[in-house]
């Protein structure tokens, strides 16, 4: 099928057809944009002049195939488009891999802050991200620091295939290696080398995922998300080791959930860690630690 020239007015009458199915106005217009190739300026100047031209990028057909699916099986977009905008990168996602969260985002900024906030040089030498999932934290991390080398670990074969792909479309796999396995444990050869580490683990308590919308709890791997009964299993798992795995001095920074900032401050603490601080997403929630292993004698 021919990817069709269409009039303003055709497309904004399409669009409200097709939010008679369900689904919110702004995921539709995501779609538009990210599979039809029209923007959201692109979007509101047919709005001003309805009939004025657009070229779509796909027929409508398909278009609409990937609305229904969305709005009948509650699947994410990103997963039937297969992609994920995430800072300036667009990631390839799959199902079986977790989509890379807007606040996740904060993350590498806080470790390219403490880096420079800490250090003359360039980067670290060695830095690693725990649960790299489609590998977002460490690509993102790989082109801010060119000079240093990482490891990007997971327990999912599937994640790290996804991670491997994203790493390569960006012409980083050189600087990253990829290992599966249990959170520190692929990575001892290193410990008392890692200099900076960033990990979003899986952080829902249990029942608390099982109330989540289906968009998320059914489609995205529960291996991703599930901390345990109380959330904290992974966090707890990855703070226990984190000060004979760091460097002396070396970094960690974790994401968490928005209630557990003092319970993952507690766990640092009792790990040895020191300068345990609490850090905000851009909502101002407590989403965020970060914590520096003891200089050893
Ligand atoms: C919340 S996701 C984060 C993915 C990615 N870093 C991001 O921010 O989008 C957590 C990741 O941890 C991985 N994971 C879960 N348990 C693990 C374990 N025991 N060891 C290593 N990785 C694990 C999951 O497969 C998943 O990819």
């Amino acid at each position: 099928m021919a990817a069709p020239c269409l009039n303003g007015a055709s497309v904004l009458s399409w669009r409200r057809e097709q939010l008679r199915l369900g689904g919110a106005a702004s995921a539709l217009d995501w779609l538009l944009d990210l599979e039809g190739g029209i923007s959201w300026q692109a979007l509101q100047q047919l709005r001003l002049e309805p009939n004025s031209t657009v070229n779509l990028a796909v027929p409508l057909e398909r278009l609409e195939a990937i609305w229904q699916r969305h709005c009948n099986g509650q699947e994410p977009l990103q997963y039937l488009v297969g992609q994920c905008p995430w800072r300036d990168l667009n990631l390839r996602v799959a199902p079986g891999v977790l989509i890379p969260r807007q606040e996740t985002e904060w993350l590498v900024d806080l470790a390219l802050h403490t880096w420079s906030q800490h250090s003359r040089s360039n980067g670290p030498q060695l830095w690693a991200d725990l649960g790299t999932g489609s590998g977002c934290l460490a690509v993102a991390l790989a082109r801010a620091w060119p000079e240093s080398k990482g490891v990007a670990i997971d327990r999912s074969a599937e994640a790290l295939q996804q991670a491997a792909d994203n790493l390569a479309a960006e012409e980083v796999s050189e600087r990253v290696e990829i290992l599966q396995g249990d959170w520190w444990q692929p990575l001892q050869p290193w410990w008392g080398q890692l200099e900076l580490v960033v990990s979003n683990p899986p952080y829902i308590p249990k029942a608390v995922w099982q109330q989540l919308d289906p968009v998320v709890r059914d489609h995205e791997p529960a291996l991703a998300l599930v901390g345990g009964e109380d959330g904290l299993e992974a966090l707890r798992a990855i703070a226990s080791q984190a000060a004979e795995a760091l460097a002396p001095g070396g970094w960690l920074l974790l994401e968490h959930h928005y209630d557990q900032s003092d319970a993952v401050a507690a766990l640092l603490r009792s790990a040895g860690l020191k300068q345990v601080e609490a850090h905000t997403d851009l909502e101002g929630k407590l989403r965020f630690a970060r914590a520096q292993a003891p200089e050893r004698p």
